[in-house]
């Protein structure tokens, strides 16, 4: 087959940001609150109130994009700014805010990339009648993005839909549960997935009927696992690990079904989640036409006897889930290094990752996150060294064009971050950004913006497409 040495001329060469992560002005021009911000109305790990302060700084920032030479932007639009409940009344300070940002990235030549909700769920909607857990969720969903459509629809051509729904449904707080019956939330969780698939066709739907000339489908988290050894025992963890943690949701997606193999999963654990007729023929028949691909790390799959005790601290974690006790483990891989947080660095992973998407799903795919978090260190004369970062992205770079020489259809590649963000467990500590944000996580200081070495180093490959790595 065609063989391709280097990235195609239209490759889209991006960063991302979301909402909660950069824009600050949590309750400024009428937002609502969401169930990010209940969450971090007593900040014990930094202050998310300013965030990165984006709200007051897009010309600032959208022209360092420009500088940077990005050919789009991928960031979120808060729920909460459109509707402030969730539903019902508009805030058109809040419409002409991301109209402004559109505007202003079209003006320098950036495609928007936009995320209709990524983390941050209106908590009005978890009030009126528990959110995600309700069917009533899905109508209030769609017509948001019906909404989003028509305003910005003229103008944004790539639009993803839910944001990691994966790990919304296993982190209590995002769906806005409380307490710790951690059995009970993930049996919830099954409930709030198989809401949001139906909410996520029914707004393809949408999109479809509107007309809108361009592509939409999830961001998802999605990684391949290795078995920890060559024992079949290993190998077959590794196999249920994939399909607990991504296939089955992917298959949800793009087939419009639960294999076999997961019902019988769910089942075992009394998590089976009601199922309305034609939820399944909608899934199937209003199918992503791309996917945004968030990809940090891999992981090492051992098998996990259904005898042998939870480690202190896995039952809650069991959640995310990084153990099962009958199924699998995640354990360190020995080949790897990993970041400051564990983080095992694997670019071949994601080579991997993508051949196995190709391979499943066979849909256009732009890698949506992709990036290192690290303690970062601002020195004299305002230079962050930041060599770690640059041959993270380089390595990951590379593999992503070996997997397009594979075959697979990757048309654009979004670091993250486009600047320092918020992050959500670890505050400031953990810097993501190509741009340095000058403040720590209560020293709100003077939220400067300056140039990472990793940013320069980016303006190289965007400018030599991908040549100059
Ligand atoms: C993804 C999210 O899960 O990972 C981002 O979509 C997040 O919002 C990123 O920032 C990195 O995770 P963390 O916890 O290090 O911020």
């Amino acid at each position: 087959y065609k063989s391709y040495s280097s990235f195609d001329p239209n490759f889209l060469w991006g960063a991302g940001t979301s909402s909660f992560q950069v824009e600050g002005a949590v309750q400024e021009d009428g937002k609502g609150l969401s169930v990010i911000d209940v969450m971090q109305k007593n900040p014990d790990i930094t202050d998310f109130s300013v965030a990165s302060d984006h709200y007051n700084r897009v010309e600032e920032d959208v022209a360092l994009m420009a500088e940077l030479g990005l050919k789009v932007y991928r960031f979120s639009i808060a729920w909460t700014r459109i509707f402030p409940d969730g539903n019902g009344e508009v805030n058109e300070k809040g419409v002409a805010f991301y109209d402004h940002l559109i505007n202003e990235l079209i003006k320098h030549n950036i495609e928007p990339l936009v995320t209709i909700y990524h983390f941050d769920y209106p908590q009005s909607l978890v009030e009126q009648y528990g959110g995600w857990l309700s069917r009533k969720s899905i109508e209030d969903y769609r017509s948001y993005a019906e909404f989003l459509f028509k305003t910005y629809g003229d103008r944004v051509k790539y639009w993803l839909t839910i944001n990691e729904q994966d790990h919304v449904v296993r982190i209590p707080t995002r769906l806005g549960l409380t307490g710790d019956d951690h059995y009970e939330q993930l049996r919830l969780g099954y409930q709030a997935n198989h809401n949001m698939c139906v909410a996520t066709a029914l707004t393809i739907k949408t999109f479809q009927e509107l007309g809108i000339e361009g592509k939409i489908g999830p961001a998802i988290s999605y990684s391949m696992v290795h078995p920890a050894s060559s024992s079949p025992d290993d190998v077959l963890a590794s196999k249920d690990a994939m399909l607990i943690k991504h296939n089955y949701l992917m298959d949800l997606h793009c087939y419009g079904k639960y294999s076999h193999m997961f019902w019988r999963y769910l089942e075992e654990r009394n998590f089976t989640p009601s199922i309305e007729d034609g939820d399944l023929d909608l899934m199937k028949q209003y199918p992503p036409t791309m996917l945004g691909v968030n990809y940090y790390f891999s992981e090492a799959i051992s098998a996990f006897p259904a005898t042998k005790e939870y480690p202190i601290g896995y039952q809650k974690k069991a959640l995310l889930p990084e153990a099962e006790a009958g199924v699998f483990e995640v354990v360190n891989n020995e080949n790897l290094a990993a970041t400051d947080w564990g983080w095992e660095i694997d670019p071949v992973g994601l080579r991997l990752t993508l051949r196995e998407l190709h391979e499943r799903y066979n849909l256009p795919i732009i890698i949506t996150e992709n990036g290192m978090g690290a303690y970062d260190k601002l020195e004299e004369e305002d230079v962050v060294r930041d060599d770690y970062r640059i041959s993270y992205l380089r390595e990951h770079i590379k593999q992503v064009l070996l997997a397009i020489n594979d075959g697979v259809n990757v048309f654009g590649y979004c670091p993250w971050s486009f600047m320092d963000i918020v992050s959500g467990r670890n505050g400031m500590a953990k810097r993501y950004g190509l741009v340095y944000v000058n403040r720590e996580d209560f020293d709100l200081k003077d939220m400067r913006r300056i140039k990472k070495e990793s940013f320069k180093w980016y303006q190289k490959v965007i400018a030599s497409n991908g040549e100059d790595l």
